[in-house]
C-alpha cells in the first residue's frame, strides 16, 4: 500500500501552484496528500481555494506576532500539529528566519521563476529578458537560510520570445511551474531521509 507524505503549503497570494499541487495530490498514486495550507496574509486569494478545498487552513501574520522568531515558531507548531513530512513554499512572500529553515531542513522546499541559479530574488522575467536570455523557465529548490541557493531538484524551461514583456513571460513560466512543482515534490519525497520525517521539537 502507498504510503502518501503529508504535505503543507505556505502562500500569500493567489495559490495557482497551490491549486496544482492539490490537483496532483487527488490521483491515487500520487506519493503526497496536502493536509493543510498556511499563509501569512489573511487575505490571500488562495485561502478561499483551499477552504473551498475543506482543507485546513491557518493564517500567521508577522504583525501577530513579537518579532520573525515567534512567527516562524508558530508555523513550525502549525506543522508539527498536522504531522507534516514536507513543506511546499509556493508564491510565499515572506523570507523565513535560518532558525525555520534549519529546523525544516531536507522538508522545505520552494518554487522559483528562474533557471537557478540565475536571477535568485525578485523581478525575474524582466532581468531575463533585459539580459537578452534566449531561455528563461522556474526551478523547484530545497531552502536554506542564504535566498534562493539551495540545492535544485528540477527545473523547467521555456523559450523568450520575441517582443515578450514581463508579463507575457510570467504567463508562459507560470504555465512551466505549474506541470514543474508536482513532478519535483515527488522527486523531493523520494529523497526524504528517514529521519527526517518526524520533526524535531
Ligand atoms: C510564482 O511565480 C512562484 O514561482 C513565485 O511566486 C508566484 C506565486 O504564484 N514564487 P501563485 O501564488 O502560485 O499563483
Amino acid at each position: 500500500m502507498l504510503l502518501r507524505k503529508r504535505v503543507a503549503i505556505l502562500i500569500s497570494g493567489r495559490g495557482s501552484n497551490m491549486s496544482a499541487l492539490i490537483e496532483a495530490a487527488r490521483a491515487p498514486d500520487y506519493p503526497a496528500e496536502i493536509v493543510g495550507i498556511i499563509s501569512n496574509r489573511a487575505a490571500a486569494e488562495g485561502l478561499e481555494i483551499a477552504r473551498r478545498e475543506s482543507l485546513p487552513v491557518a493564517v500567521h501574520s508577522l504583525k501577530n506576532y513579537p518579532d520573525e522568531i515567534a512567527t516562524d515558531r508558530a508555523i513550525s507548531q502549525t506543522l508539527e500539529s498536522w504531522g507534516v513530512d514536507m513543506v511546499c513554499l509556493a508564491g510565499f512572500m515572506r523570507i523565513l528566519s535560518a532558525q525555520f529553515t534549519q529546523r525544516w531542513q531536507d522538508r522545505l522546499i520552494n518554487i522559483h521563476p528562474s533557471l537557478l541559479p540565475k536571477f535568485k530574488g525578485v523581478d525575474t522575467h524582466r532581468r531575463a529578458i533585459d539580459a537578452g536570455e534566449k531561455k528563461h523557465g522556474c526551478s523547484v529548490h530545497f531552502v536554506v537560510p542564504e535566498l534562493d541557493a539551495g540545492p535544485v531538484i528540477a527545473r523547467s524551461s521555456v523559450p523568450v520570445l520575441p517582443g515578450d514583456t514581463p508579463e507575457t513571460l510570467a504567463d508562459r513560466v507560470l504555465l512551466a511551474e505549474h506541470r514543474l512543482y508536482p513532478r519535483a515534490l515527488k522527486k523531493a519525497l523520494q529523497r526524504l531521509p528517514e529521519s527526517a520525517q518526524q520533526p524535531a521539537a
